[in-house]
């Protein structure tokens, strides 16, 4: 098969030692996040904080690129030019988050269903006019006994290739995103089966709409069991069962996988990309790191809207996109924690 000009965007992504860094909480979330540390959220905080990551020294060696929530595409740096200019000017590539948040499923309200691809051309052509490079969409499959049910694996498996298709007609790299949450008590065996069908089901509708594997990326879960599961699981275990799983469905056409945080700490999910990167030695795809919170909660806490606490802040960030590039290459010691 002939290369395409998207392929070598998506290796750009993928690139050795670099990760992405997931910037596009919607505005409820990020409010979330904010009232947190005491933070009000506006406009101006909001664009103050992105600025604050965007310009933190030394992060263009190890970030390929950003998601973005739709406003920052369109906000003003202080100094008055484009935000994203922050990004471009330092050879990192901006994406954004196109889909419009989950839904609960119509006739299984305890499961949900990724919206947006009503009108999603139009808006693909838009935000590529601003800049943007590659998109991301989420889809969530929630995991007990029961769940998920066949038919919620369809529906949001089938959007995310619709929505793959559409991304690459409009020249950009799609992140496709079926995050298996970690909460609840499944345990790691029933983590792995649900991820292992889940990610299934999603290459064979991919497959099915004709999208180009070489010009995506992959942005999973990690293989945890839930947060109120009975029987913790070794840092191995977790890679062990994520490499099996991601050997077992990932086609190697694929240039990268970049997993999620989905809720651990940032220090649990340094170690367990680490540990994944050590277990995979033979695999034919990167696999790298694509997280919010655990990129982000040790600055914003730092920072919690301080103006005199800026730097220090822009320091804890750049330490963790530092500590997590060593640990996509499998070069990260927790020990590194403490000098860094
Ligand atoms: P977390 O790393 O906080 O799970 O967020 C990743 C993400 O982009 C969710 O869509």
């Amino acid at each position: 098969m002939k290369s395409h000009p998207l392929d070598a965007l998506a290796q750009q992504l993928m690139a050795p030692d670099r990760g992405i860094l997931a910037a596009d909480e919607s505005s409820g979330t990020i409010e979330k996040r904010f009232q947190a540390v005491g933070i009000p959220s506006t406009e101006i905080t909001r664009r103050d904080y992105r600025e604050l990551l965007f310009s933190s020294p030394g992060i263009e060696q190890h970030l390929s690129g950003v998601i973005l929530f739709e406003e920052t595409l369109h906000q003003t740096s202080r100094e008055g030019g484009r935000l994203v200019r922050i990004l471009e000017d330092r050879g990192i590539l901006p994406g954004i988050k196109v889909d419009r948040g989950i839904k609960p499923l119509p006739g299984r309200p305890d499961e949900s269903v990724t919206e947006g691809l009503d009108g999603l051309r139009e808006r693909l052509a838009a935000y590529r006019e601003h800049g943007a490079r590659f998109t991301k969409w989420r889809a969530v499959i929630a995991v007990d006994e029961q769940r998920p049910s066949p038919l919620a694996l369809r529906a949001n498996t089938e959007a995310l290739a619709r929505y793959a298709g559409l991304v690459q007609e409009a020249g950009m790299v799609p992140i496709v995103e079926p995050e298996v949450l970690m909460e609840g008590s499944p345990d790691l065996d029933r983590c792995e089966t649900v991820t292992t069908a889940a990610l299934d089901q999603l290459f064979s509708a991919l497959q099915a709409y004709g999208i180009r594997l070489e010009a995506l990326v992959l942005k999973p879960n990690m293989v945890l069991p839930g947060k109120q599961c009975t029987r913790p699981a070794s840092v191995e275990a977790v890679a062990e069962a994520t490499v099996r799983t991601l050997a077992r469905t990932v086609p190697a056409a694929v240039p990268g996988v970049a997993f999620l945080s989905g809720g651990q700490s940032p220090e649990q999910a340094t170690r367990h990309l680490n540990a994944i990167n050590q277990h995979a030695t033979r695999l034919p795809w990167r696999l790298t790191f694509s997280f919010s919170r655990a990129l982000q909660e040790p600055p914003l806490r730092m920072w919690a809207g301080k103006e005199e606490r800026i730097r220090q802040a822009q320091e804890l960030f750049s330490q963790r996109i530092r500590l997590n590039s060593l640990a996509s290459m499998g070069r990260y010691h927790p020990d590194l924690e403490k000098v860094a």
